[in-house]
């Protein structure tokens, strides 16, 4: 029986994991805590670490787990930046992802925190729950007929697309692969980055976080942003710097963000830190912002995602126990 050891485990993971088709053949230990440096000795005895976006697999982490004896290393997410991959490989520690468990569930994420900031959905739910039905700052924009820029048309950001597309807005989109299939039978057209950032009432993060896009979105591109345009972010927190971000929120050049991720999300995200100073001055000014809205990394969480994400795993760690080759597109 395959031993699998379940990093950064939390109640969905103990429900969908074990319940997946194929899970019955494997062993499951659920950790709570991150997969760091520190804790991969927990990892002795185990054939697979299971791991997710905020879990930290470089290569003094991966050099422990093979020392124990791990030879497969599970991402129960799409996005990779976490791992690095060239260690794995000279450590014969075999990687393998869930590459599209459901886009829609991120997409729809992102069109979600894009309603809520442009109408100031939060700020008025509060309110009337005080009984104060006063309009007073709730005044928000159309969508429809406004420019949106999609950074990234890959699984994600091509459904986003469609939506904002569905709402009447004019869709731009950049991607150093284009799509131009799929652009033509939607009416949306590519163009460069700094165009789509010139030009954009809101700006839609959906690329994977490399050496090449960290901080993408920096002080000097921000300044470049219409003023006015609002940012949404559901891609990865290192894609903007934050700093950046915070002085173009205070001084109103951008109208809102709102963000599912965020850079200094490890070890914060996913955690109840209620009643306890928050130990991040960045994020603590950033939630002070009232143009700023912010969700803890749950694009992902749906029943339909999660069932998906333990489906892949659990077929992913069945071959492995059984020596077949992974699902197609799973292996990285
Ligand atoms: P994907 O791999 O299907 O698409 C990514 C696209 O970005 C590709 O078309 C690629 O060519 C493009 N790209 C790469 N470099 C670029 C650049 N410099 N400029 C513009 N485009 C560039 O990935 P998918 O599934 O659409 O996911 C996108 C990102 O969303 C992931 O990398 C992940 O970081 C994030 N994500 C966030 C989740 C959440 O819960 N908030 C859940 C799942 C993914």
């Amino acid at each position: 029986m395959t031993r699998v050891l379940v990093y950064s485990s939390k109640p969905h993971d103990r429900e969908f994991l074990p319940a997946a088709p194929a899970a019955s053949a494997l062993d499951w230990q659920f950790e709570p805590g991150r997969l760091t440096p520190d804790t991969a000795r927990r990892a002795a005895g185990f054939d697979a670490a299971c791991i997710f976006v905020n879990d930290c697999a470089d290569a003094r982490t991966l050099q422990v787990l093979a020392e124990c004896g791990v030879r497969l290393l599970a991402l129960r997410c799409a996005g990779y930046d976490q791992v690095d991959l060239a260690a794995a490989r000279q450590l014969g520690v075999a990687v393998v992802r869930v590459p599209a468990y459901s886009p829609h569930a991120v997409a729809e994420h992102t069109v979600a925190l894009l309603m809520a900031l442009v109408r100031r959905i939060p700020q008025a739910h509060r309110r009337v729950r005080d009984f104060d039905f006063s309009h007073r700052n709730l005044t928000g924009f159309d969508l429809h007929g406004k420019m949106a820029g999609i950074v990234g048309t890959g699984k994600i950001g091509r459904i986003v697309a469609q939506i904002l597309k569905g709402f009447g807005m004019c869709v731009r989109a950049t991607d150093p692969f284009p799509s131009e299939a799929w652009a033509r039978a939607h009416g949306i057209e590519y163009t460069d980055f700094d165009t789509l950032v010139a030009t954009s009432k809101v700006l839609s993060l959906h690329l994977p976080l490399t050496a090449e896009t960290r901080n993408c979105i920096n002080a000097a591109v921000l300044a470049r942003m219409p003023r006015g345009s609002v940012l949404v972010n559901t891609g990865r927190g290192g894609l903007v710097e934050t700093q950046a971000l915070i002085h173009a929120l205070k001084l109103g050049h951008l109208e809102g963000a709102a963000l599912d991720v965020y850079a200094g999300e490890a070890g914060l995200f996913f955690e109840d830190h209620s009643g306890k100073p928050l130990p991040d001055d960045q994020l603590s000014l950033l939630l002070n912002l009232p143009n700023l809205l912010l969700t803890a990394h749950q694009g992902f969480l749906t029943t339909d995602a999660l069932t998906e994400i333990a489906r892949v795993t659990g077929e992913n760690l069945d071959r492995f126990r059984a020596g077949n080759s992974f699902l197609d597109g799973t292996l990285l």
